[in-house]
This record gives structure tokens, C-alpha cells and sequence, in this order.
């Protein structure tokens, strides 16, 4: 039942789930500042309210949790957790709520725009025309590669790697090979997908879009051991977390040409520091972690956000729970 219960919410978030909470009769505490809080304002907060919606950029470690160990529910606006401490939260009878595939067709079109801005050279070449170097039509200047036909290869093949897939086979008729913790009959029939080792993804991917969670081990499992086996035609795309690639590696392998390009939606740290050398190289394209950046994806993460402490508090019961085993005890 809600009845005044106080929630902490720590960025201005859009307005479609937010107004669902201004219905209800919740004593509601919105983080104004053009800045995200610092871990002690975060945790200061926290101490006096019910409730937490928070989203990747806000460390709910064990310290947090262990002065914060009060709150009934943690609403997480992202798919992604690696900022929570879920058996930490789970060990405190806490429920953490999240906000899956309301952004996996938002994140696929940024692995997939990532992947024809790398095979031809978009990010330099927009470059080449501010530094007034666009110069004169050069029949073998800057030369990219085409898509069609190249092996694409995902890692982690859930919602979002599947979207991936679709767009790639559609528009380019890729075959598509994958490596899971388990397998994935339906992409398996609808894509005609082929599932493979770690290491034959490697050997043969063209295109190596990465759409895992980080986890102790999916951390920086793309190493130098990593790209020495990929082909050195091949395009590595990151839109998931920037730790799943050890950075320094992937610079030293574009470096030595072990791999062709990169595409990187996230990085590690984030923000990337302006004088990265990954900004200056001709076939790499950074953004700033911006997958599920599109009106939509940010209103339904919005409302999945809310509804999970809506529900909560109504039913008992979290939509989108990442540690149900808390509620069904
Ligand atoms: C997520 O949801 O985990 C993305 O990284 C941000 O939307």
C-alpha cells in the first residue's frame, strides 16, 4: 500500500514515469543539480528515504548497502547492474528492479551504426573536412570495406545482440555464429545462427559486436590474448560495458594492426579522457555510451522504472526483478 513512503531519485529522469510517481501519494525527492551525486551525497540521502531509484553511474556497493540496508526497493533505470551489488542487496532482503529490452532496438541501431561508421571511416573523415583536409577526390585515399557477406559474430546473443543480428542479416545477408553461457534455439532457427567456442568467434568473426553483461568474468575478456586470434580485417564493436574490453590492449592491437577498426559506444573509464588515443585513430568511432539515447527507449526505461516501485508497494510484487529470490521467500 503506498502511503507516503519517501523515494530518492537521483537524476532528473523523463517526464513519462515520473509523472506516474507524482500520481501516487509518495513523498518524492528529485536530485536537481546538473550533476550526478557524489557517493556521500548519494549514500547521506538515502539514509532518510524508503526507497532508491538510481541508474549505472551510481555506486550501490556494500558500503552503501550496509548504511543504507533500510531500503525497501531499489528501482535500477538501466538493463545493465554492474554498479549494484545484487548479493549484497539480496543477502539485505532487498528487491532491485530493472528496466530490460526497453532500449535493445535503441542499442542495436548504435552496434549496427557503429559498424558502417568503422568500415568507412566516418568519425576521420567527418574529421579531415573541420581540419580543412578534405583535400581532392583521391581514387585511394581512406578506402573502407563493404559489409556484405562478412561473418558477423556476436557475443552474447540476448535481446539486444539478436536485434544486432536482424539488422546485419537483413541488410547485408551476414552470416551470424555466437558464443553464450547458453545457447539460443530461436535465434538459432530465425537467424540460422551457429553457436561456437570463444574461440572460433574470434578466428572467424569480421565483426565482433560485444552484447554481454559485465561480470567478474566477462571483464576485460577482450585482451591481447583476444585480439592476437581475430582476423586482422576485423571490425570490434563494444555497445554493452567498457571494462568487457581491456583498453590498453585494444589500443596496442589496432596499433600493431592485429584488428581493423573498433566501434565503442562505452569505454573505460567514462568519460574517455579528450586525448585518447583511440580519438585520433582513422578507423575508430567513439561514442558516449548513448545505446538506449533515443526518446522512446528513455520513456519506456522511465515508466519500467516507476512501475517497479509502484508495483512494489501496490502488490508486493517487482515487474522487472533482478533478484526475485528476495520476494519469493
Ligand atoms: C543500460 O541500460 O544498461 C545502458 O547502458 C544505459 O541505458
Amino acid at each position: 500500500m503506498i502511503n507516503g513512503q519517501k523515494i530518492l531519485i537521483t537524476r532528473q529522469y523523463p517526464a513519462a514515469g515520473m509523472d506516474l510517481l507524482k500520481k501516487e501519494p509518495f513523498q518524492l525527492t528529485f536530485w536537481e543539480k546538473e550533476r550526478p551525486m557524489t557517493p556521500a551525497e548519494l549514500a547521506a540521502q538515502a539514509e532518510d528515504h524508503d526507497a532508491l531509484l538510481c541508474t549505472l553511474t551510481d555506486r550501490i556497493d556494500k558500503p552503501f548497502l550496509d548504511r543504507c540496508s533500510h531500503l525497501e526497493i531499489i528501482s535500477q533505470f538501466a538493463v545493465g547492474f554492474d554498479n549494484i551489488d545484487i548479493p549484497e542487496a539480496t543477502r539485505k532482503n532487498i528487491p532491485v528492479g530493472f528496466t530490460p529490452d526497453a532500449m535493445s532496438e535503441a542499442t542495436a541501431d548504435i552496434a549496427f551504426g557503429l559498424m558502417i561508421a568503422v568500415a568507412r571511416k566516418f568519425f576521420f573523415l567527418h574529421k579531415t573536412i573541420l581540419t580543412g583536409e578534405w583535400g581532392y577526390f583521391n581514387p585511394t585515399g581512406h578506402l573502407g570495406y563493404e559489409l556484405k557477406g562478412r561473418t558477423l559474430g556476436i557475443f552474447g546473443l540476448g535481446r539486444i545482440g539478436v536485434k544486432m543480428a536482424e539488422r546485419c542479416h537483413a541488410a547485408y545477408d551476414m552470416p551470424v555464429i555466437y558464443h553464450n553461457r547458453s545457447r539460443n534455439p530461436a535465434a538459432e532457427k530465425q537467424l540460422g545462427a551457429r553457436f561456437v567456442s570463444f574461440d572460433r568467434l574470434l578466428e572467424q568473426s569480421d565483426i565482433l559486436s560485444v552484447h554481454c553483461a559485465l561480470t567478474p568474468e566477462t571483464r576485460h575478456i577482450f585482451n591481447a590474448r583476444a585480439f592476437r586470434k581475430m582476423k586482422p580485417s576485423a571490425v570490434f564493436i563494444n555497445t554493452a560495458r567498457g571494462p568487457i574490453h581491456h583498453e590498453p590492449d585494444l589500443i596496442a592491437a589496432l596499433h600493431q594492426k592485429q584488428i581493423w577498426g573498433a566501434g565503442l559506444d562505452v569505454t573505460d573509464p567514462e568519460p574517455m579522457a579528450p586525448d585518447n588515443p583511440l580519438l585520433s585513430m582513422e578507423n575508430v568511432c567513439v561514442l558516449p555510451h548513448t545505446g538506449s539515447g533515443t526518446m522512446e527507449a528513455r520513456d519506456r526505461m522511465s515508466v519500467l522504472a516507476a512501475e517497479n516501485i509502484i508495483m512494489f508497494y501496490k502488490t508486493g510484487q517487482v515487474p522487472h526483478i533482478i533478484n526475485p529470490e528476495v520476494l519469493s521467500g
